[in-house]
């Protein structure tokens, strides 16, 4: 258990962390949105691992949540999430307010490109270019630094790294593999709507990605009939209301024209009353 040290103003972490690089030490970035789990755990320790001082960000970003979405609603425990950042090892929480994060009303958007229109994207249109503001600001703000983010955000994930290839922002993305409870649900904030029967419900979302992936190692090569059959398997075990089965090249986020290598990914994405929950894997596991 390590103090934590609460940062909320923009100088005040810029400040901080260039004493840190000035004595030579590498920085690693845990960017959040609070109400820490297991998963964001996992990146803390990877982040803490890798590098001399973590910062965690706890921010929940207004611009990635559309005027329907559950931004009011949305979980919070700053007091948990300070706990699980000392456990961990983490030695920054940096906390800004709305107005530190965004000081100047009609700040420029990013430009996103193709990979955010697809899935998230089309089911949430305005999503990633809100994503994309918080992850830039934070970057600008943290400076060179090694930034972690789970794969379970594997869209996010894509479009964070093609943002940072397309301006030469001086960070180094890390991917860390999804965190499941143990009936294979992956975590998320947003398990917490979850009912009980729904909860029940949701370690389908997995299951049809082990169907999908055992498909895959018999020899199914064609990714619509693993799309189907993901679908399918969805469909006949929940009331939640698929939003896509599908199966994707990582560099376009398009349908392969054969499942031929290691890199394709299975992504789902189902709402189950209030919770909208995602997963993916590895269509051929690495
Ligand atoms: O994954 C999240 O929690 C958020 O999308 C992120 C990356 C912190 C940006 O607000």
């Amino acid at each position: 258990m390590t103090d934590v040290e609460v940062v909320a103003t923009v100088e005040g972490l810029r400040s901080r962390l260039e004493a840190e690089r000035a004595a030579g030490r590498q920085v690693g970035l845990v960017p959040t949105m609070g109400f820490l789990h297991a998963g964001h755990a996992s990146l803390i320790d990877a982040a803490v691992a890798g590098n001399n001082v973590t910062v965690v960000s706890v921010f929940v970003n207004p611009l990635q949540f559309a005027p329907d979405e559950d931004l009011a609603d949305y979980p919070r425990d700053p007091e948990a999430d300070m706990d699980v950042c000392g456990r961990h090892g983490a030695d920054l929480v940096f906390a800004p307010s709305v107005a530190q994060m965004y000081p100047e009303p009609g700040v420029p958007e990013i430009e996103v490109g193709d990979l955010a229109s697809r899935f998230e994207g089309a089911s949430r249109p305005t999503h990633f270019g809100g994503v994309a503001m918080a992850v830039s600001r934070l970057f600008d703000i943290v400076g060179t630094s090694r930034a972690y983010f789970g794969e379970k955000d594997f869209q996010q994930l894509a479009v964070v790294r093609q943002m940072v290839a397309d301006h030469g922002v001086p960070v180094e993305v890390v991917g860390c593999p999804t965190v499941r409870e143990h009936d294979g649900l992956a975590l998320s904030s947003r398990n917490a709507y979850l009912t009980a029967a729904e909860r029940r419900e949701a370690p389908v979302l997995r299951r049809a990605l082990l169907a999908g992936t055992a498909a895959v190692a018999g020899g199914e090569a064609d990714p619509g009939a693993v799309a189907s059959l993901m679908a399918e398997v969805i469909g006949g075990a929940t009331t939640g209301e698929l939003d896509y089965a599908a199966v994707i090249d990582p560099d376009t986020f398009e349908a392969p024209p054969r499942i031929t290598r290691a890199g394709v990914r299975l992504l789902v994405a189902c709402r189950f009353g209030r919770a909208r929950l995602i997963d993916n894997m590895a269509a051929v596991p690495t």
